[in-house]
């Protein structure tokens, strides 16, 4: 049976006390929303429908941003959980098959829960999911028989024996469309919210004597965020998840809790990541780099072999070949460094094309930007840049050339050549000694004066 995914976003999120709507709200620096289209997107859905509300366009575009087929459809008010569902009528009007619907806020459900709801649906005209809950709070209560849930019953109307029921409603729900938007004709807003809930799409089942029925997953899959200490806890989740996955893959962490990955993050086995190391979106390490401690990475590539850091920062666009070691305190942003290539210490390698086999001493920086506008250096291979050596771009070192330490290079050094562009040494005997004997002389004059 094919499916449609159905994704509530239009909530306010009130708890967050924020001007961005809940569902935009980062998680491993993609937006709760995305991340809850990609629980689904498990599913392989043939359709997906975002409700939002609150932020529309931002949401839109965040939507589109993960799928650019997702249709968007917009819920005015938010009178309740089922009016949202009900919104997506046109939406769904010819689409034959099951419609699994997932709250933006609950963004973990793991692929596996979503197949085992798929599983149910074959003896049950609904299925929903629910979970054991440690602190039920306010969610939802499932009121089971045997294996049949007769109703769900919200907090703010359930009796004291009703709340006492740990077993909570997660808001994911799966019926085929006709099914489902049959029931929701049947929703009324008499309850303590005066909302439409789609929660009573259960218990409306039940009375026209279909099988309805709920499957259990982990309780930190079905975490709904509220707050900023929930997107915290959501954080740690996820970080604690994708932990566990790279090590599941052969990468070392050696302090995992202290590694912070984005929800893109790819590394190769045979990776050693030692503690703080920060991954940023877009950052692909393969096997058997080293990244080394209190380093910051976002928008760039490591290959085979590199060595980076400690206290190194790779910006977007920094490509690392094979075998390229960076040391501490190097920035590298928008350049390709050749294979074998060191940066070692100290230094901004912005806007750059780096060969084969060059050494690029401490303190150099390529000087890439004019105020106005962003020029590119290149070097050659086997190249050898002394410390501390400007480059002010746009300006190219040819293969083998060199650069003597202290230079300032303005002009294109061709290959094999030596540039040097400094001042030259003065040395005069006996200087520093006279020098030192003058100024103590001075400080002694001073002493006395303010005695
Ligand atoms: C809902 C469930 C509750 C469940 C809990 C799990 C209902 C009536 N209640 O309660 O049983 O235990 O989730 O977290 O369904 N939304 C819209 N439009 C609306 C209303 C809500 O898009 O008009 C979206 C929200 O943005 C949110 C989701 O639906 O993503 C859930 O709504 P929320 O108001 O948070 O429901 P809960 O009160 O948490
Ligand atoms: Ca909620």
């Amino acid at each position: 049976m094919s499916i449609a995914l159905v994704i509530l976003a239009a909530g306010k999120g009130t708890r967050m006390n924020s001007d961005l709507p809940k569902v935009l709200h980062p998680i491993a620096n993609a937006p709760m929303l995305a991340h809850a289209m990609q629980a689904g997107a498990a599913l392989a859905p043939e359709r997906v429908v975002v409700v939002a509300g609150h932020g529309f366009d931002a949401v839109q575009s965040a939507a589109k941003d993960f799928d650019e087929d997702a249709i968007v459809v917009e819920q005015k008010e938010q009178n309740g959980t089922a009016h949202a569902v009900d919104v997506c009528r046109d939406a769904l009007q010819d689409f034959d098959g099951d419609v699994i619907v997932l709250f933006g806020d609950t963004p973990f459900v793991r692929a596996e829960t979503l197949e085992s709801m798929v599983a149910a649906k074959a003896q049950n005209a609904v299925v929903v999911l629910g979970f054991e809950a440690a602190d039920p709070g306010k969610y939802g209560r499932l009121i089971m028989s045997g294996d049949q849930l007769d109703q769900i019953v919200e907090f703010a109307d359930a009796t004291d024996e009703e709340r006492a029921v740990t077993f909570c409603n997660s808001g994911v729900m799966l019926a085929d469309r006709e099914t489902l938007f049959s029931l929701i004709d049947d929703i009324t807003p008499n309850n303590a919210q005066s909302e439409y809930y789609l929660t009573d799409v259960a218990g409306l089942a039940r009375a026209r004597g279909l099988g309805v029925t709920a499957v259990a997953c982990e309780e930190s899959e079905t975490l709904g965020i509220n707050s900023r200490t929930h997107l915290a806890a959501a954080e740690a989740v996820f970080q604690a998840r994708e932990r566990q996955a790279l090590m599941d893959l052969g990468v070392t962490l050696q302090q995992p809790d202290t590694v912070m990955l984005s929800f893109d993050t790819v590394v190769g086995r045979d990776t050693l990541i030692e503690p703080n190391v920060y991954f940023g979106p877009g950052v692909t390490v393969e096997s058997g780099t080293r990244i080394r401690a209190f380093s910051h990475l976002e928008g760039c590539h490591v290959s085979r072999g590199a060595v980076v850091g400690p206290y190194a920062r790779l910006r977007p666009g920094a490509e690392l070949s094979e075998n390229v070691h960076v040391g501490n305190f190097v920035e590298i942003k928008n350049a390709e460094v050749g294979e074998g290539t060191k940066v070692n210490h100290l230094s901004y390698i912005g806007d750059a094309t780096l060969g084969a086999g060059t050494n690029i001493g401490a303190g150099t920086i390529t000087c890439n930007y004019d105020g106005v506008m962003k020029h590119h250096t290149n070097i050659g291979d086997n190249a050898f840049i002394g410390s501390n050596t400007m480059l002010v771009a746009p300006v190219s070192v040819g293969n083998e050339a060199m650069t003597g330490s202290g230079s300032v290079i303005t002009k294109d050094v061709p290959e094999a050549a030596l540039a040097i562009s400094r001042a030259e040494q003065q040395t005069k005997p006996g200087v520093a000694r006279k020098l030192f004997e003058m100024l103590k002389k001075k400080k002694q004059k001073r002493a006395l004066e303010t005695k």
